[in-house]
């Protein structure tokens, strides 16, 4: 089979959905993502609080990649990451930014967009702590997104990190950061078999919050 052909028998959106009603919804998204991600976990979903990071660069070109949700709070959806990595510096420049997350299993798409805010370091020193040992050494030996020439390299510095951080157990690496993204609009998607999906885009006004449905 070609990979087109092959592409083309694949399966989508075709297994057992929930049903989603959107006239049942509360006036502002957060409690429906809530809601939302409370479920996913529930039905197994496998890493639900995997979501698309996209962002733009300073000449306006798009980026995304894949980051861990942290926190959702009423400032909005957390993340974690080196201020000093690609994504780090393209938010420096352009805070803007849209979220993405798919829950297959569901049938499920959520995007966001809005602003990403640093939070006050005393907040981000803390989360680095909470870490996994693990997670703290890479990222204390991390020059995320910087060009690495030899692999051997890398292994060498977590080694001595690793070590520097047995000496030092409170060691933080100043460049992890979280960051919290303040939506402006929140779509909720909700695929149905028959192909009648369910669309309900939350956009922030000047008086609070619009509820629409978008043609799917
Ligand atoms: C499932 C998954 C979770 C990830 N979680 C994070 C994360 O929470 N923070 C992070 O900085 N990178 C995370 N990454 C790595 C990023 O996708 C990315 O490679 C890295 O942050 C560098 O991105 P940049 O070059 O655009 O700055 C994750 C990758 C995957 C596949």
């Amino acid at each position: 089979m070609t990979t087109r052909e092959t592409l083309r028998a694949l399966p989508v959106l075709a297994h057992p959905m929930p049903s989603f009603d959107p006239t049942a919804t509360p006036a502002e998204p957060i409690a429906l993502f809530a809601g939302w991600l409370a479920e996913a976990v529930d039905a197994g979903v496998d890493e639900p609080h995997a979501m698309t990071l996209s962002t733009v660069d300073a000449d306006g070109a798009p980026d995304a990649r894949v980051l861990i949700l942290k926190d959702l709070d009423a400032t909005g959806w957390h993340f974690a990451t080196s201020s000093v990595s690609a994504k780090g510096w393209q938010l420096a420049t352009e805070p803007r930014v849209a979220l993405s997350f798919h829950w297959r299993e569901q049938g499920r798409q959520v995007r966001v967009r809005g602003t990403a805010r640093a939070a006050d370091p005393t907040v981000s020193r803390a989360d680095f702590r909470a870490r996994p040992e693990g997670s703290r050494v890479a990222t204390l030996a991390g020059r995320q997104s910087a060009v690495l020439t030899d692999r051997a390299e890398l292994d060498r510095e977590l080694s001595a990190v690793r070590a520097r951080l047995t000496a030092d157990p409170d060691l933080v690496a100043e460049a992890h950061t979280v960051y919290a993204v303040a939506p402006t609009t929140v779509e909720f998607w909700q695929a149905d078999r028959e192909r009648r999906h369910v669309r309900l885009r939350y956009r922030r006004t000047p008086d609070g919050w619009e509820r629409e449905l978008l043609w799917p």
